[in-house]
């Protein structure tokens, strides 16, 4: 009887290790990358998404590069992957996608953003999204339409803020940002609707890239419930639309989408649809409400760089005929220091940790060969706070972009990625850090109260907000 016992451990155990040992030692036709697969399942995974505060290289990359060097491997969330820091790698990364490299995120996003979302889409669906995207939220549509909005949506905001007594910068930029392309995509206004739409899309950066255990209290469970709801909301929006005749439409992107949808022959389903609208919320209003908190935490703490961008914003209105004509686009593209300070925030932002794919052939590279259906995970801090590249990397010094465009910085800042799926929202950005900035430096001025420190576990987040109080300059 014991022996049994006995023979089942052994075999038990025999086979425990071969397994450990598999997974330490993963297959591979040639010499892999070096680094440590960690625990069995778990990976590395709980070192990856321990929080930090600092604004340096996060330092679960750090150490490995210092150990391994620029390209290394890892597990993650149940994957084996592939680090790179190295910009060689990464330019070839986004310059084989579709080829060697497909867009690949780990199941947290897949589960949050739905199977189907522009991110996970290959080939001609992908590329008629991306044009449907950028009819809305590319350059021809932000010069004829979106210019005079934003600027006026900023005044209306700043002079809503400047009589509070506090103002929590990054809620009150997100929603302003949020009512923006809520209308645009979806004709939503938070003042008018009896649910709160945006409610569901909170602390979703943190969820996003975090640890896949869907248990209530964690950070990706609160994800999955926003999400469900949004799904369901947008779901009854849609249905709702399809019940309105034609001529009462008002023109938005679901009124686009739905006119697709009805077409025949269409490759659009529904399913695609309300992924989409649902990616397009959350991608527009969470990275720009991030991206312009920090930019104003920046400004706060260097008063040169506001000094000059105040200027050079004073500067546009003294040169108008009439001040109180509106922002023009010539306006907006002379706006050189302010798109260095731009620049400068996002790069020390890093407010997209790690970019994903997954490798479809064997990839050969400075010796190491990546197996097949690996991941790679291209990191854009390791690049942006390189000191080779960035003189004091952890400096927010927006001077350093003088004349960057000259050199092609390009294989060095890939805050919007790079290669194919570039960022479609980049011009968007721009243009609502640079109105908002233009409004906020030439009326008004503010103080910090409290606040302002931030964290990531590696995504940005400000833990305790960012509080100032605005009032209006005196002229
Ligand atoms: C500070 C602001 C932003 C940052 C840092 C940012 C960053 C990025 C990055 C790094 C990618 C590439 C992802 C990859 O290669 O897998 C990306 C893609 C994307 N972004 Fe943004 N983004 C920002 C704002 C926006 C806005 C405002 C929109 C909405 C209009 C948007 C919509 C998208 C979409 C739809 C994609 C997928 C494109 C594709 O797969 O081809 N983003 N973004
Ligand atoms: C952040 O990382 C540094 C370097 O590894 C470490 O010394 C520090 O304790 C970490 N923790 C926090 C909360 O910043
Ligand atoms: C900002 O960075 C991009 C990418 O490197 C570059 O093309 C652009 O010229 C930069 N802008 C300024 C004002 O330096």
């Amino acid at each position: 009887m014991w022996s049994i016992f006995l023979w089942t451990g052994a075999l038990v155990i025999i086979y425990l290790t071969h397994w450990v040992f598999i997974w330490k030692n993963p297959k591979c036709n040639g010499k892999l990358p070096p680094g440590s697969m960690g625990l069995p399942l778990l990976g590395e995974t709980l070192q990856f998404f321990s929080p930090n505060t600092s604004s340096d290289i996060p330092p679960f990359i750090k150490k490995r590069m210092q150990r391994y060097g620029s390209v290394f491997r890892t597990s993650l969330v149940g994957r084996p992957v592939v680090i790179s820091t190295d910009p060689d790698l990464n330019h070839f990364i986004f310059q084989q996608e579709g080829q060697l490299f497909q867009s690949w995120y780990p199941d947290t996003f897949t589960e949050i953003f739905g199977r189907q979302n522009v991110g996970s889409l290959h080939g001609f669906m992908y590329k008629y999204l991306k044009n449907l995207v950028l009819n809305l939220f590319g350059p021809e549509n932000i010069k004829e339409k979106l210019l005079p909005e934003i600027e006026e949506l900023a005044f209306r905001n700043l002079h809503l803020w400047s009589s509070w007594d506090s103002v929590e910068l990054k809620e009150a930029i997100a929603k302003m940002i949020f009512d923006l392309t809520a209308k645009k995509l979806i004709s939503y206004d938070s003042a008018k609707s009896g649910e709160n739409l945006r409610e569901n899309f909170v602390a979703f950066i943190q969820g996003l890239i975090s640890f896949p255990l869907d248990i209530p209290g964690t950070a990706y469970h609160k994800c999955l419930q926003g999400r469900k709801k949004a799904m369901k909301l947008l779901k009854e929006m849609l249905n709702g639309r399809r019940a309105t005749p034609p001529e009462k439409q008002n023109g938005d992107f679901f009124d686009h989408v739905l006119q697709e949808l009805m077409k025949e022959g269409t490759i659009l389903t529904e399913a695609i649809a309300l992924d989409l609208m649902f990616v397009l919320l959350f991608a527009s209003f969470e990275t720009t409400s991030l991206a312009l908190t920090l930019a104003l935490k920046f400004l706060s703490d260097h008063p040169s760089v506001l000094k000059e961008l105040t200027e050079e914003q004073e500067g546009i209105l003294r040169r108008r005929e009439n001040v109180d004509s509106g922002l023009t686009w010539k306006e907006y593209k002379s706006m050189t220091f302010t798109f260095q300070v731009i620049n400068e925030t996002v790069r020390l932002a890093n407010i997209v940790p790690g970019i994903f794919r997954k490798v479809l052939r064997e990839i050969q590279f400075k010796g190491y060969t990546i197996p097949a259906g690996w991941a790679v995970m291209v990191c854009p801090p390791a690049v942006h706070l390189n000191p080779a590249k960035y003189e004091d990397p952890l400096a927010f010094n927006p001077w350093r972009w003088q004349g960057m465009e000259l050199n092609g910085a390009t294989k060095h800042f890939m805050a919007f990625g790079g290669g194919m799926r570039f960022c479609v929202g980049t011009e968007f950005t721009k243009v609502i850090m640079a109105i908002f900035l233009h409004c906020l430096v030439t009326k008004y001025r503010w103080k910090v109260i409290k606040g302002g420190d931030i964290v990531r576990t590696p995504g940005l987040a400000f833990p305790n907000g960012f509080h100032v109080q605005l009032s209006e300059k005196h002229k």
